[in-house]
């Protein structure tokens, strides 16, 4: 059965939106359809189609990430879906291939994307690039170190949110990898109380701000979970976003979550993730009191090596000869040679032997900062000349703070 791929026509968006619904086993509503209205341009979307149906969508859109030290701006792959009568016979495959070589020709040197799988895209050259936990604690045994606080907490109306959460936010853009833009309309998205993934008796958000020495410096979005037992109230507290952007502003956070009447229970997961370096693992008295479970955010794909590795900063100086490899087309492949001087690199094709042999989905999980190569050369994922190659790599890749990335698009 031949099946016919194209970008979908502008009637064509309900119709790619159900088929999107159908793949992911979810009922259409409101909010998804404004997500579509809003976010969907049909240039951006590749669609297959058997028999004149379609059967599978796909979507990719340039979005703002920051790399270490930069901001670029790079494809967002999403609503990829294949109805389940059309499955594992290459829909995926040549949808995800049209979309990269499509990054590629709008000269978008990267593609990220959430999986809903992370076993599906290594085979497309994409790398798992930032972690992060999923937090939770409980009274009484979460006890927090007693420390002064640096700052003031302020609970605040959306439209007032809407005007000072957005600079805390550039701010995180402009100093953590991962970190992806937001326009007004994913601002007003975001602070949505209509999302009919949440129960609706657990959709309201609080709104806090933190406000340091120097004004405005972090800010917090929680929901409540009610829930009341014969021993009293046993609600939870689930943090979506808190963002933090001076010391001690999210030990403030924390404690504010944990010292809320009538919560039992402090959950940070889904947008609410943690980033691996987030203080509470210093802060909780008892280690131990800490539920962790570590999350994948974001996988990376690096389309150009040489335009992401010249265009994001380093904290150290070095350099570094890589052979990479790539299953999608032998798109980013070759013999790459980077200098770094100053924090400043330079990337180019050599003919040098190389420190590190490794594949693209491999080099992507490094490129926004993640110190990854050692593990991934203990895993056996690497080949190296030099064993001490990966550990090399890792001190000249790897950023401080981590990547992390909270921005499910
Ligand atoms: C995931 C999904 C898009 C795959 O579509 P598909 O057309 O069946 O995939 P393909 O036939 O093109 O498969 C391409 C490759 O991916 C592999 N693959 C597909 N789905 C996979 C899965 N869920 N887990 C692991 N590997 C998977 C295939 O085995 C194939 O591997 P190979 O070519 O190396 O042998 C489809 O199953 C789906 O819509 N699932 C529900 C929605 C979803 O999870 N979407 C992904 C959003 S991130």
């Amino acid at each position: 059965m031949p099946v016919e791929f194209r970008p979908i026509r502008p009637e064509e968006l309900a119709q790619f939106a159900d088929v999107n619904l159908t793949a992911f086993g979810e009922r259409g509503d409101p909010w998804f359809e404004r997500w579509f209205r809003e976010r969907v341009k049909p240039q951006d979307t590749i669609a297959a189609f058997a028999d004149g149906q379609m059967v599978g969508s796909s979507l990719a859109f340039p979005l703002e990430l920051a790399l270490p030290g930069t901001v670029v701006t790079a494809s967002g792959v999403t609503a990829v879906g294949v109805l389940p009568t059309h499955r594992r016979r290459g829909l995926l495959r040549e949808m995800m291939t049209r979309q990269i070589l499509g990054a590629r020709d709008q000269g978008l040197a990267m593609a990220i994307l959430w999986a809903s799988e992370g076993a599906i895209y290594s085979r497309f050259g994409f790398g798992p690039a930032a972690r992060s936990w999923r937090v939770a604690l409980e009274h009484p045994r979460a006890q927090l170190v007693p420390l002064p606080t640096s700052g003031s907490l302020r609970m605040v109306g959306r439209d007032e949110a809407l005007q000072r959460f957005p600079p805390l936010h550039d701010h995180l853009l402009q100093s953590r990898p991962g970190t992806i833009g937001r326009d007004q309309r994913a601002w007003e998205m975001s602070l949505s109380e209509d999302d009919p993934h949440l129960p609706r008796d657990e959709a309201r958000l609080f709104l806090v701000v933190h406000q340091g020495d120097g004004g405005d410096d972090g800010y917090l979005v929680y929901r409540i979970r009610q829930a009341w037992s014969a021993l009293g109230a046993r609600s939870t507290l689930l943090i979506s976003e808190m963002v933090a952007n001076a010391p001690g502003a999210a030990a403030d956070m924390w404690r504010y979550c944990l010292e809320v009447d009538l919560v039992h229970r402090v959950e940070a997961s889904g947008r609410g993730l943690r980033p691996l370096d987030d203080p509470i693992l210093w802060l909780a008295k008892d280690p131990q009191a800490l539920e962790l479970g570590l999350g994948t955010t974001i996988w990376a794909r690096i389309i150009d090596v040489p335009e992401v590795l010249s265009a994001r900063r380093y904290q150290r100086d070095g350099d570094l000869t890589i052979e990479v490899s790539d299953p999608v087309e032998h798109l980013a492949e070759g013999r790459f040679r980077l200098h770094v001087a100053n924090g400043v690199g330079e990337c180019r094709k050599t003919e040098s032997s190389p420190d590190l042999i490794l594949g693209v989905s491999e080099l992507s999980s490094a490129c926004l900062g993640q110190r990854c190569l050692t593990g991934l050369a203990a895993a056996g994922r690497l080949s190296m000349g030099d064993p001490a190659a990966a550990r090399r790599a890792d001190d000249l890749l790897a950023w401080d703070p981590p990547p992390w990335c909270f921005e499910d698009f």
